[in-house]
């Protein structure tokens, strides 16, 4: 991590000996243990059906998103939905047998009530597991992702612990008695185990989520955006070495935590964000701006943003000391991964002996470039 402190060419060169040499002991660590390499599908992403995703790239998929009744904690499938979950699974079983599909529960704009309140007693956390199960079964999933954004106070985190406990003994029962594969669970989680959002103490139970859950896909992204519009900002930065807010403190604060290594899988961004400069002058990381930037509420896919390069011009900087890319055109700032930062991340979580990666989108990558270098980079 130190190398990344320094920006002269002698350490450029240790530090690109130092992961080709990581890349090569984990090569023939690796072979008992393929790397899950996941992305999750918007089922709202109308131009990019499941027949479009290049299913050779990929080790998990997951639908986004199904939520249950807000008080039975059922889930109530309509027939444009039923129909959907089947497309997906049936297309991307049928192109790559060995992919696993997963539907994921909830997302970043379900909030956090629902969650709570199905998570509080037992009564709620059965009618949601049963019907989790009915679901998976019926349209031919092979597990369950949790995105619960997020458990926010210490009852919250006292319940997600009896739900993925409950959860296990539920699925492996099922499995039991239909000889069926047992379904797997995960969930997407805050970026560091302990949620910093205010002056409340909560953290994930570790210990129970090595014995319950199969992974935790870990969101390393958005660190920054357009709730800091103050100053431009790296959203997704490997290092930083002025705050704790940064995928290796969090992927670091993970294993301190004793989470098993293989359960702990990194997030990507395929998107950027965008700020608005102050002073085209001053365009680094951290420079004065007074607004969002073009896009979408200052957000930007990548495929938007290397369209946008194109279309302005613009100069695109890769740094080295935090592994972030940022472009610049005028006053328009935008904070991405590219192939390159994210190829160095993926050999990060090798070099850690990580589960894997996941992205946030699939529908965000320009012709495969960025999830193909992943799996490149990351292939036994
Ligand atoms: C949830 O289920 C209850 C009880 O069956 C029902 O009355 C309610 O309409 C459902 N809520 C939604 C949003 O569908
Ligand atoms: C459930 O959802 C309905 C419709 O969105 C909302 O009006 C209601 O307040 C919610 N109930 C609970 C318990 O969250
Ligand atoms: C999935 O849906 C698409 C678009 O509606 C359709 O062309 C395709 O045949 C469906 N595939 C399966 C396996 O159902
Ligand atoms: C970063 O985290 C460490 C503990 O992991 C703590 O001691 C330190 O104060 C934190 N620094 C900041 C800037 O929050």
């Amino acid at each position: 991590m130190e190398f990344f402190k320094a920006h002269n060419l002698l350490l450029i060169v240790i530090l690109t000996l130092t992961l080709s040499s990581i890349t090569s002991v984990t090569n023939s660590m690796s072979s008992s243990n393929t790397p899950n390499k996941g992305a999750y599908w918007p089922s709202w992403a109308i131009n990019f059906p499941p027949s479009a995703i290049d299913t050779t790239l990929f080790t998990h998929f997951y639908y986004a998103f199904l939520s249950p009744n807000n008080t039975t904690f059922k889930f109530e499938i309509d027939n444009p939905t039923a129909f959907l979950l089947k497309n997906f699974t049936t297309t991307l079983h049928t192109k790559n047998p060995n992919l696993k599909t997963l539907f994921s529960v909830g997302g970043a704009s379900e909030g956090r009530q629902i969650f709570s309140n199905m998570a509080a007693t037992h009564k709620s956390r059965k009618s949601f597991i049963f019907s989790t199960i009915e679901v998976a079964r019926k349209f031919e999933f092979d597990g369950v992702d949790l995105d619960w954004e997020f458990p926010e106070t210490p009852t919250d985190m006292k319940n997600f612990r009896r739900l993925i406990h409950e959860w296990r003994i539920a699925v492996q029962k099922e499995s039991k008695s239909t000889g069926m594969p047992r379904i797997l669970l995960s969930a997407a989680t805050y970026y560091s185990p302990v949620l910093t959002l205010d002056d409340i103490y909560r953290k994930y139970p570790v210990a129970s989520i090595n014995r319950n859950l199969d992974w935790i896909n870990a969101m390393c992204y958005d660190y920054r955006g357009s709730w800091d519009l103050s100053a431009t900002g790296a959203p997704a930065l490997l290092y930083d070495p002025n705050s704790n807010v940064s995928t290796s403190y969090g992927l670091q604060a993970w294993i301190k935590e004793k989470i098993h290594r293989e359960k702990l899988v990194m997030g990507l961004p395929l998107y950027g964000r965008t700020w608005q400069l102050k002073d085209p002058v001053l365009y680094g990381i951290g420079a004065p701006a007074v607004d969002m930037g073009p896009g979408d509420e200052g957000t930007m896919s990548y495929l938007e943003v290397e369209k946008f390069n194109t279309q302005n011009s613009a100069q695109v900087v890769f740094d080295l000391s935090t592994v972030s890319t940022y472009s610049v055109a005028g006053t328009s700032w935008i904070g991405y991964d590219d192939v390159r930062s994210v190829g160095l991340k993926v050999a990060y979580a090798r070099g850690q002996n990580l589960g894997g990666y996941f992205f946030w989108a699939v529908n965000g990558d320009q012709d495969w470039k960025i999830s193909r270098e992943a799996s490149r980079t990351w292939t036994v």
